[in-house]
C-alpha cells in the first residue's frame, strides 16, 4: 500500500469515497419477509430448536411493510439495497407457482426504483422449499435441475432489476452448520456429506452464473451483468499460545482459513478442487465471479483445548484482551477487514463490493464506532489501490437471526418482535450511516458526534507514525 498517500489522507478531515460508491444495507428474504412456512428453516424452527425459543413467524412483517421501509431508507438517504428472493415462496409445491408471490415481488423490486434504491439481489441464501428439502436437498441431484428452473423462472421474471447478482449467500455455512456440525437444518454430522453439499453448492453458483448471464445481457445502467457469491471471510489468527499449544494453533490457522472460504475460492479461481470431488477443468465453474462479495464481521482466535475434541480440539470463542466482544461473543477487529481486503484482492483481481459487514448490539452502544471504524479500513483499502466498490451494511433492520433467533439485533432500525405493532425505531446508527451515505464518506465532525473514542484510531493515530 501507499503508505505516504494513506498517511494523509488518514490525517484529513474526512475520508471521501471515490464518486459512484454504493452505500447501502441488506437483509435476506427469511430473516425479514416473515410467514414463509413452506421452507425448511420454518419446519425446523418450529420443532422448538431455535436457542431463545421463538420462530421467524411474521418475522418483521416486510413482506406486507415494505414500502413503509423502503421510504425510510429513502429518508436516510440510503441508495442500495441487499435483499433475497424464497424459493419456498414462488414455488411452495413442486411445480405449483404462486402468483401472488410473484406479483407481489414485482411490487417490491418496483417500489425500490421509486425509491431511487440499487437492488442487489441474492438467488440462494440458505432457505429452501420444505419439499426439497424432504427429497434429500443438496444431496439429490434433481434438486439442481429444480434450481434451474426456479432460476430461468426468477431472471426472466426479474431479471430487468439488479445491479448486482449473488448466486449465493456464504456456501460454506450451510455445509458446516447444516452437514459437518449439526447445527442448522438438516442437522447432519459428515464429513461426506459436508463434501457432497459444497460439491452441489459449486454446481449450483457456475449454473446460475451461467444462466444470469445468457438471460440478462446488460444491468439497469448499461453496463455488463454483475454475478458474483457473497462469501464468509473471518479473520482466522492463532491464539499465540507457547511450546506445542501454539505449534497446534499455527499448524490449525492455514486449514481452518481453507475450509472456511479457501477451498471454495480455489475451486472458482482453477475450476477443478480434489477436496470437493471435481477433478479436471470444470469449464462452466473456471472464472466464474465478475466480482467478490465479501460479507466480514469479526475475528476468531484459535486456541488449543484439550477438552473440545469435537473441534479437533480448538476453541474459537476466546476473547483476546483488549478486543471487545458483541453480543453474538464475536471480536471487534476491523483491521482484519483491512487484511481481508488485500487477500481478497491478491487472489482473485476483480472489483469488490461488502455485501455484509455489521454487529449484534442491542443497545446501540458499539455499533457507531464499529461502523466507523470498518468504514475507515474500507477506505484504507481503496487508498491502497484495492477496488472497493461498495458496502452493504447488515442489517437494515433487527430480524430473525437463524438459530439465535430474535435475541440478536443487528439492525440499524430497531423493532421489537414482541410488540403488535412492529414499531420501526431508528438507531443512532441509522443517522450515522445516513450521513456516512449522504457525505460519501465520514468526517472528523461525525466520529466527534457518534463515536468520539474512535477519533484517535480513525484520525489520530498515523499522526504519530
Ligand atoms: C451472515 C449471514 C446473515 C446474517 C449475518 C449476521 O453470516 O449471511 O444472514 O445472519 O451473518
Amino acid at each position: 500500500m501507499n503508505r505516504q498517500q494513506s498517511k494523509e489522507n488518514f490525517q484529513g478531515e474526512g475520508l471521501r469515497f471515490p464518486d459512484g460508491f454504493v452505500w447501502g444495507t441488506a437483509t435476506a428474504g427469511h430473516q425479514v419477509e416473515g410467514g414463509n412456512i413452506a421452507s425448511d428453516w420454518w419446519a425446523w424452527e418450529t420443532l422448538g430448536l431455535v436457542e431463545d425459543g421463538t420462530k421467524s413467524g411474521r418475522a418483521v412483517d416486510y413482506w406486507n411493510r415494505f414500502e413503509e421501509d423502503h421510504a425510510l431508507m429513502a429518508s436516510f438517504g440510503l441508495k442500495a439495497f441487499r435483499l433475497g428472493i424464497e424459493w419456498s415462496r414462488i414455488e411452495p409445491e413442486r411445480g405449483k407457482i404462486d402468483k401472488d408471490a410473484i406479483a407481489r415481488y414485482h411490487e417490491i423490486f418496483q417500489s425500490l426504483r421509486r425509491h431511487n434504491i440499487k437492488i442487489c439481489l441474492t438467488i440462494y441464501h440458505w432457505v429452501l422449499p420444505v419439499w426439497i428439502a424432504k427429497q434429500g436437498d443438496w444431496l439429490n441431484p434433481a434438486t439442481l435441475c429444480h434450481l434451474e428452473d426456479f432460476a430461468k423462472l426468477v431472471i426472466d421474471e426479474f431479471g430487468e432489476y439488479p445491479d448486482l447478482w449473488i448466486t449465493i449467500n456464504e456456501p460454506m455455512v450451510p455445509a458446516v452448520a447444516g452437514n459437518l456440525l449439526g447445527l442448522f437444518p438438516p442437522q447432519r454430522r459428515s464429513l461426506r456429506h459436508y463434501r457432497s453439499i459444497v460439491k452441489a453448492l459449486l454446481k449450483a453458483h457456475a449454473c446460475l452464473y451461467e444462466l444470469i448471464h445468457k438471460r440478462v445481457p446488460l444491468a439497469p445502467d448499461g453496463g455488463s451483468t454483475k454475478v458474483g457469491v457473497a462469501q464468509a471471510y473471518p479473520c482466522v489468527e492463532p491464539w499465540g499460545s507457547g511450546g506445542f499449544r501454539g505449534l497446534y494453533e499455527k499448524v490449525m490457522t492455514p486449514l481452518v482459513r481453507y475450509l472456511a472460504y479457501g477451498a471454495w475460492d480455489r475451486a472458482i479461481l482453477s475450476g477443478c478442487s480434489g477436496l470437493f470431488g471435481i477433478g479436471g477443468k470444470n469449464r462452466q465453474l473456471y472464472d466464474s465471479y465478475d466480482f467478490c462479495g465479501v460479507n466480514y464481521y469479526f475475528r476468531m482466535s484459535l486456541r488449543f483445548d484439550g477438552s473440545k475434541r469435537e473441534q479437533f480440539y480448538i476453541d474459537e470463542s476466546g476473547m483476546p484482551d483488549g478486543i471487545i466482544g458483541t453480543d453474538m461473543g464475536w471480536q471487534i477487529y476491523p483491521e482484519g477487514l483491512y487484511g481481508m481486503l488485500e487477500h481478497i484482492w491478491r487472489r482473485f483481481k476483480r472489483p469488490i463490493y461488502i455485501t455484509e459487514n455489521g454487529i449484534a448490539d442491542s443497545g446501540d452502544d458499539l455499533r457507531p464506532a464499529y461502523i466507523l471504524r470498518h468504514v475507515a479500513q474500507v477506505y484504507r483499502a481503496i487508498e491502497a489501490g484495492i477496488p472497493v466498490k461498495g458496502y452493504y451494511h447488515w442489517s437494515f433492520i433487527d430480524n430473525f437471526e437463524w438459530r439465535e433467533g430474535f435475541a440478536k439485533k443487528f439492525g440499524l432500525i430497531e423493532v421489537d418482535h414482541a410488540d403488535d405493532t412492529l414499531l420501526r425505531k431508528p438507531r443512532p446508527s441509522a443517522e450515522l450511516f445516513g450521513e456516512i451515505t449522504k457525505n460519501n464518506g465520514l468526517t472528523r465532525d461525525m466520529v466527534q458526534k457518534y463515536a468520539p473514542e474512535a477519533l484517535e484510531e480513525i484520525f489520530g493515530t498515523m499522526n504519530d507514525e
